[in-house]
């Protein structure tokens, strides 16, 4: 069967890929690509979010002809380091990742969000993002996705305030 990810085609051997398989397993064990993760297997926590077609897609019940002749777009694809994606760049400014486990499904879903939405309320990206983050850090992602909402839109970025200066003293300096 061919495979479309992030842009390329992969022909994957029949012996080794069942058509039943989760999408999930042929992107992390068959073509390595480990940044989509594995939480809860159940479509429930939204670890393993990509996109089809553009639409945020929960590849852990997602059944591998179920994406014959789409386009699979990981997280591997969302940017690159030169050219970082306004949502990396937004997630970095407001300190958005804690342990970091679910961040690469968060941005996957927001990033599918701000493609059909250019100006999200909190309410839309409620309803949008309904992956778990067991840190806590869903203010921040509202946030985050706001402010790269701006950038998308030509406005300034609205960025964090900058951390309090630390006490005195408690640099070293006198
Ligand atoms: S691993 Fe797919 S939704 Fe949790
Ligand atoms: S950052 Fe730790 S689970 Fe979300």
């Amino acid at each position: 069967m061919d495979l479309s990810i992030n842009g390329r085609v992969h022909t994957l051997p029949d012996a080794a890929v069942d058509p039943q398989m989760p999408l999930l397993w042929v992107i992390r064990d068959v073509l390595d690509l480990t940044g989509t993760k594995f939480g809860c297997g159940v479509a429930a926590c939204g670890a393993c979010t990509v996109h089809v077609d553009g639409q945020a897609v929960r590849s852990c019940v997602t059944p591998l002809a179920a994406v014959a002749g789409k386009a699979v777009t990981t997280i591997e694809a969302l940017g690159t380091p030169e050219r970082p994606h306004a949502l990396q760049r937004a997630w970095l400014a407001h300190q958005v990742p804690q342990c970091g486990y679910c961040q690469s499904g968060m941005l996957m879903a927001a990033a599918a969000l701000l493609d059909r939405n250019r100006e999200p309320s909190d309410a839309d990206i409620d309803a949008a993002i309904t992956n778990i983050c067991r840190c806590g850090t869903t203010p921040r992602i509202r946030d985050a996705i706001k402010t790269a909402a701006r950038e998308q839109r030509g406005a300034p970025r609205k960025l964090p305030p900058a951390p309090p200066d630390p006490p005195r003293g408690a640099t070293g300096a006198a």
